[in-house]
Formats: C-alpha cells, sequence, structure tokens
C-alpha cells in the first residue's frame, strides 16, 4: 500500500487533533480523594510529582484543597475550560460529570472508572460516548489507568510516579500489565515516551493513539499491547497502520492466539479477539512487527528506537567466547539474518587485533584475552567499513576484561565512529553477573541495545534488517 499526500495529510491533522490530550495545559481531576491510597487521590499526587508544568484543578465537593491545591465542588465553579478531564468517581456519576465537561468546554475525558461494557453495561457507555459527542469531546476509556507523557512531565496515571523518559511509545489495552510494566521499564532502564492505556476503546482506540505518535517527534518506535479491534475497525487498521509503518515502525503483542485465550479476552476487555490467523494477516499485510513477549516487545523495540539503519542487510558479529559465537550463529539462521562473509583485506585488518590464534571470520573470535582495547580496535574496523551493515558484540565475563572500561570503550568508539560519518547498528550482549548488568544498564541509558543472551540480540536484529529492508519499502 503506498503512502499518499492525503495519508500524510491525515497523520498531521490527527496529531493536531490530539496534542492537547498529551500536551495540555490544563487538568482537571473529578473524584480527586482527600483519602491516601484512594485512585483519585494517586492520581492528583501522580500530577503533582511528575512535574506537569499546567494548571491542575482537583474536584470534589467535600473537600476545599487536597494535597494543598485548591479544590472545586464542580467543573462548573473552575475559573477555565480544562483540556482534559480525568473521571475518577463510580460508574453511576460519569454521564453527569460528561455533561459538565461538555457544557464547560473541555476537550477530552480520560474515564479511569470501571463497570461498562467490560462487564456487559453497554448502554452505559453508549451514553457516555454520545454525551461526549454532543459537545465534540472524545474519551479515553472508559476502564483504564490513565495516560503519561515523559516530555510534558505528565503522569496522570495511578502508576508509579516514575518513568524513564526515552522515546518507545507504549498503548496497552490491558491496564493491570501497563501498570506493571511502568516499574518493570524504569527497572530494565526503559525509557518510554509515553504510556497510554486504551481499555474499552470506547472512543479512541490503538489507531488513533497510533496516528498521534506516528507524527509525535519525541516517539521513534510505537508498541502496542492488543487483545483485539473494536469491530468495523479492520479495514481501518490496515490502512492506516499501512501509511504509520512506512514512517515509524508499529510492534505489536497480540494476545488471545489460543481459543481459551480468546474467550478470556472477551471477558476482559470486550473487544473481538478474532482468529488469530486474520490478525496475523493483516498485521504482515500493515507491516507491523508482530512479537509473542513482553520480552520480546521490548527487544525489538529498543533496538528499533535507538539504532540507525543497518547499511546492508550483511550483520558482522564480534565475540571473546566460541560458544557465545556459535549460539549466536545458530540463531541468525534461525530468524534468517545473513552473516557477512568477511573479504581477505577486512581479516586481515581484524588480525591486527586478536592473538595469533584468534578468527578473522564471522565471527570474528578475539578470544578469551581480549580486553576493552581489541574490542575496540575490531569495533572501529567493523564500523568504517561499508561491507557491515551493522555489529552485534558478544562478551563473556572473563578476569581479564573490565566490563566498566569496556563499556566507556564501546561508547568512545560508537560517537568517534559517528563522527567520522560512520553511523550503523551496534547491538551488545554481555554474559555474566553484576559487572556485566552494571555494564548493560549503562549501554542502554546511553542508547546503546543491550541483551542478556545473544539469541535475543539476533532476533532484535532480525527485526531491524525486516523493518528496514522489507517493511519500509514496501516489500
Ligand atoms: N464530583 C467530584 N467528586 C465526587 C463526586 C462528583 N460528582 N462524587 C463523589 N466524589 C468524590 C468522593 O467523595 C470521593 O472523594 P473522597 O474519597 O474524598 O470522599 C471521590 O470523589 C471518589 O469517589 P468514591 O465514591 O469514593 O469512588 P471510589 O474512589 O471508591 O471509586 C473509581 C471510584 C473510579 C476508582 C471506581 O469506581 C472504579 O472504577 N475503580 C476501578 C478503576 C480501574 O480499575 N480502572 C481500570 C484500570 S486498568
Amino acid at each position: 500500500m503506498k503512502t499518499s499526500c492525503r495519508g500524510i495529510r491525515d497523520l498531521t491533522s490527527a496529531y493536531d487533533k490530539m496534542v492537547k490530550l498529551f500536551m495540555p495545559e490544563s487538568v482537571a481531576i473529578v473524584g480527586a480523594s482527600r483519602k491516601p491510597g484512594k485512585i483519585g487521590y494517586v492520581i492528583l499526587q501522580n500530577l503533582l510529582e511528575s512535574g506537569y508544568k499546567g494548571r491542575i484543578y482537583p474536584v470534589n465537593p467535600h473537600a476545599d484543597e487536597i494535597l494543598g491545591v485548591k479544590c472545586y465542588p464542580s467543573l462548573k465553579e473552575l475559573p477555565e475550560a480544562p483540556d482534559v478531564v480525568i473521571v475518577a468517581v463510580p460508574a453511576d456519576k460519569t454521564i453527569s460529570v460528561a455533561e459538565e465537561a461538555g457544557e464547560k468546554g473541555a476537550k477530552f475525558l480520560v474515564v479511569i472508572t470501571s463497570g461498562f461494557s467490560e462487564v456487559g453495561n453497554v448502554e452505559l457507555e453508549k451514553k457516555l460516548v454520545e454525551t461526549a459527542r454532543k459537545y465534540g469531546m472524545r474519551i479515553l476509556g472508559p476502564n483504564i489507568f490513565g495516560i503519561a507523557y515523559a516530555p510534558a512531565n505528565l503522569n496522570a496515571t495511578f502508576g508509579p510516579p516514575e518513568l524513564l523518559p526515552g522515546k518507545i511509545g507504549f498503548i496497552t489495552q490491558s491496564g493491570a500489565l501497563g501498570i506493571a510494566l511502568m516499574g518493570w521499564t524504569v527497572t530494565m532502564g526503559i525509557g518510554l515516551s509515553t504510556i497510554v492505556s486504551i481499555g474499552n476503546m470506547s472512543d479512541l482506540d490503538a489507531i488513533e493513539i497510533s496516528e498521534f505518535l506516528a507524527e509525535d517527534p519525541n516517539t521513534a518506535v510505537i508498541t502496542i499491547y492488543l487483545e483485539g479491534l473494536k469491530e468495523g475497525r479492520g479495514k481501518e487498521f490496515l490502512e492506516k497502520m499501512s501509511m504509520i509503518t512506512k514512517k515509524k515502525p508499529v510492534v505489536i503483542i497480540k494476545a488471545g492466539r489460543s481459543r481459551r485465550g480468546q474467550r478470556a479476552v472477551a471477558s476482559h476487555t470486550g473487544s473481538l479477539a478474532g482468529a488469530d490467523v486474520v490478525y496475523d494477516a493483516a498485521f504482515r499485510r500493515a507491516g507491523v512487527i508482530r512479537v509473542d513477549t513482553i520480552e520480546e516487545l521490548f527487544d525489538v523495540a529498543r533496538a528499533l528506537a535507538y539504532s540507525p539503519p543497518p547499511l546492508n542487510d550483511k550483520l558482522l558479529i564480534i565475540t571473546n567466547g566460541g560458544g557465545a559465537g556459535v549460539m549466536a550463529t545458530d540463531a541468525t539462521e534461525k530468524y534468517g539474518v545473513e552473516l557477512l562473509e568477511v573479504p581477505e583485506d577486512l581479516k586481515e585488518r581484524f588480525r591486527k587485533h586478536m592473538p595469533w590464534f584468534g578468527s578473522p571470520h564471522n565471527p570474528v573470535d578475539i578470544t578469551g584475552q581480549a580486553t576493552d582495547v581489541e574490542y575496540s580496535g575490531s569495533l572501529m574496523e567493523a564500523l568504517q567499513d561499508d561491507r557491515v551493515g551493522g555489529v552485534i558484540i558478544l562478551v563473556c565475563q572473563t578476569a581479564v576484561l573490565d566490563f566498566k572500561k569496556l563499556a566507556e570503550a564501546i561508547l568512545k568508539v560508537v560517537k568517534d565512529a559517528k563522527e567520522k560519518g560512520f553511523s550503523k547498528p551496534v547491538l551488545v550482549s554481555m554474559i555474566g553477573g553484576k559487572e556485566a548488568m552494571d555494564a548493560m544498564m549503562m549501554l542502554e541509558k546511553n542508547h546503546i541495545p543491550t541483551f542478556s543472551i545473544p539469541e535475543r540480540a539476533v532476533y532484535a536484529y532480525s527485526q531491524l534488517v525486516k523493518y528496514y529492508f522489507k517493511i519500509r519499502k514496501g516489500r
């Protein structure tokens, strides 16, 4: 499917229409609670602690102030129309809140409340959507944990307070999983631009949020945990995603592959899990990368978010351990990655960075006595040679190797090479104890993707090649 000018215009206008949801100038929280630990309290606390610079209006008829912020008895009393109204009152009160928000002139409703179509309360959800439409408001939710957008220091969720800023946008249909992953990504050093809970998708869904992220300069990769689309959205998904994936990679984990999983989906968010083969075919046509596990989702996303495009489809592996090299080589066959047949002149250059018993073939084995010096030298040779499309560095822990020094050396070589105009993906897998973990964290924070085992690095690399040489070129 070709990307038309109209398609590009559509994406731009979707961005303009949604920008105030991600970067609101003011946020009201209806149901802001006086009691620590309650959802309406935690959302206000997160908003205040995240460093959000816009205006915050707690709404609760029983309080004058909460957490030191002036509280309003209803939306009517606010001094302005808020861009976003977060709704955290029980389901039976949501319609009157939506009416008030509409009359006030709010733009978006972020409805945290559960108890709608996911439990068969379809009519109430319809009424909520009709009310919002009447006033031209858009709805995120209901049945969500909120929205966070790092560039605006906005954490309007009842998840953990901190978010590690980065370039991966994450849209999730599962709330609990999303909240859990907020904490997990911080621990793993994975930076997110945004996390958006879409829940029942009564109005805004994964397609429209992706349209925004496709145009968002702070997001490099869109990741989605999807259980299913709403009925009748299949064609639009195919059309829009085909356009988006030409611009930015979209990586989806689609739950409900099994029959039992599909039944679980129906009772979770009320969406259509549908036959898995249909989704599989649609993802392929739309250029969406489908993965099976959370680990794969973020492995592929990190590789895509922080790597320049491979120069060609030929990978080079540098290792200090033969076994790790063999495992990575097996993985290249499994995932369809081409290994470079190292030309003689390049072999000669690699030989300068290894003892006589090393191997300049691919994997380039600089042997167990290698230090950061041999790694730096061979990596620079690989980065400066146009026949090498990208590099995976494998490191097994040895007593002669200082992991911290090695991480610093890798960062320096990549930086120096970039300054000389040589830019290609460098993925790193370090196998060892705490020193290896610390070194990987240092690399990760400096945007070099790292992996605990070689196979994961090769898999992520295979998706880089797939994205740049197939999906982006429309093959
Ligand atoms: N306007 C403003 N505030 C109002 C109000 C109104 N019309 N009506 C009630 N309030 C106040 C309440 O007095 C209360 O404040 P208080 O704690 O200081 O007394 C606060 O709003 C919340 O109302 P409350 O009735 O105590 O509701 P709750 O906090 O027990 O539950 C929800 C509200 C939204 C959290 C709950 O209905 C819900 O849906 N929970 C599930 C959320 C969820 O899991 N979502 C999906 C995540 S993935």
